[in-house]
């Protein structure tokens, strides 16, 4: 285990991740689907990494595809390839990832993004194992193994009716869960001292030291963007300090900063990743937009009623209007013939006739 953990660079002596990595080294070398569940930041793709670099894949390629990162329309393209021709700006046959992932692994990322009509092409190449290129009536065979990661709960996005079941149940087959670093503090300084050193490595100096008050701030903060956070802070303050001595009084700076960034205005939860946040603030904007344009359709939706009723070419029929004018004055006076025909202006014997040419009871 400690040779995989180097090979692959998995820092962590917490049980979770222990287990996590036991469970990774079990089903690396067969070819089953596996999702991964984290917050952003945990180390999902590390341990996608992981998985096909311990499989029998590991020479062929794997390709990491971010579902949420590409627009919709190009997002099939992407994966599937397409013909020359077959869409505005398709002016060349193109491999799309599958193929390119061929006898290797395709790692998808943020998989609860990918759009439906997607998710049934999916389905289909894992059940298939082929596929046809966009524009394209050749079908390409191909030999992929998937690994998807979301942050999002899957089975959640299925009950709202956002993903399929069917594509759920193929990519659970193997869920590996990994946790976030609150919950694994233990790994924290292990976690540090890799990235001081990295550091220094990279910026060909002496590795910082960090002291004792320092660390313990850093075990205290929550690490709402998980590792990610962790190393980028850790670089930041290796930046800022001038003595070799990483100190608390540095840090603090930077983690409070991050939380008064936040956006304003808006519901702030702390203990969450400013990319979750970023993420929100598109979906408020959105749903706001969406109640702009349900509101919009309503008063376009009023105003043709509206039209309706005083449509200047429309023109009721004589006999309509004097039956429903008898019917009305009947109605007032409560049925007396004499006070209805008053109101009408009409004799009692006319209205007596009409009511019975129009069948009034
Ligand atoms: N256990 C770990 N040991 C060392 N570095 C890690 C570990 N987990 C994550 N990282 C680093 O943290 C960063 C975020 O990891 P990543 O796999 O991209 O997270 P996610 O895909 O869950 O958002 C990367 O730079 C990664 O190398
Ligand atoms: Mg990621």
């Amino acid at each position: 285990m400690e040779d995989f953990q180097k090979k692959f660079d998995i820092i962590g002596k917490s049980r979770v991740i222990k287990d996590l990595i036991d469970i990774t080294m079990q089903i690396a070398k067969s070819d089953i689907s596996v999702l991964i569940y984290g917050e952003s930041g945990v180390g999902k793709e590390i341990f996608a990494q992981a998985i096909h670099g311990y499989s029998n894949r590991e020479k062929k390629n794997l390709v990491s595809v971010n579902c949420g990162a590409i627009p919709e329309g190009i997002l099939e393209s992407e994966l599937f390839g397409h013909k020359k021709g077959s869409f505005t700006g398709a002016v060349e046959d193109r491999k799309g990832y599958f193929e390119i992932a061929n006898g290797g692994t395709l790692f998808l990322d943020e998989i609860a993004e990918m759009p439906l009509t997607t998710q049934v092409k999916l389905l289909r190449i894992l059940e298939t194992k082929d596929f046809m290129r966009l524009g394209s009536e050749n079908i390409t065979k191909v030999d992929v193994r998937i690994i998807a990661a979301t942050n999002k709960d899957l089975q959640k996005e299925v009950d709202a009716k956002r993903f399929r079941h069917d594509l759920y149940f193929r990519l659970k087959a193997v869920t590996l869960f990994v946790p976030p670093l609150r919950e694994r503090k233990e790994d924290i300084p292990l976690l540090v001292d890799k990235f001081l050193k990295e550091y220094a490595e990279r910026n060909k100096i002496q590795t910082l030291d960090i002291d004792t008050s320092a660390m313990e701030y850093i075990l205290k903060y929550s690490w709402p963007g998980n590792i990610r956070e962790l190393k980028n802070t850790i670089e930041t303050a290796c930046a800022l300090t001038r003595d070799g001595m990483l100190s608390e009084e540095i840090l603090k700076n930077l983690i409070t900063i991050k939380q008064e960034e936040a956006p304003l205005n808006l519901p702030v939860h702390l203990n969450r990743s400013t990319e979750t946040l970023d993420r929100e603030m598109i979906y408020y904007a959105l749903i706001e937009l969406k109640k702009d344009l349900v509101e919009l359709k309503d008063i376009i939706k009023e105003s043709k009623e509206g039209d309706k009723n005083i449509d200047i070419n429309h023109v009721e029929p004589l006999e309509k209007m004097e039956k429903e004018a008898i019917v009305k004055a009947l109605d007032i006076t409560k049925g007396n013939k004499k006070s209805a025909a008053n109101l009408l202006e009409i004799s009692e014997r006319t209205l007596y006739r009409k009511i019975k040419n129009y069948g009034i009871i």
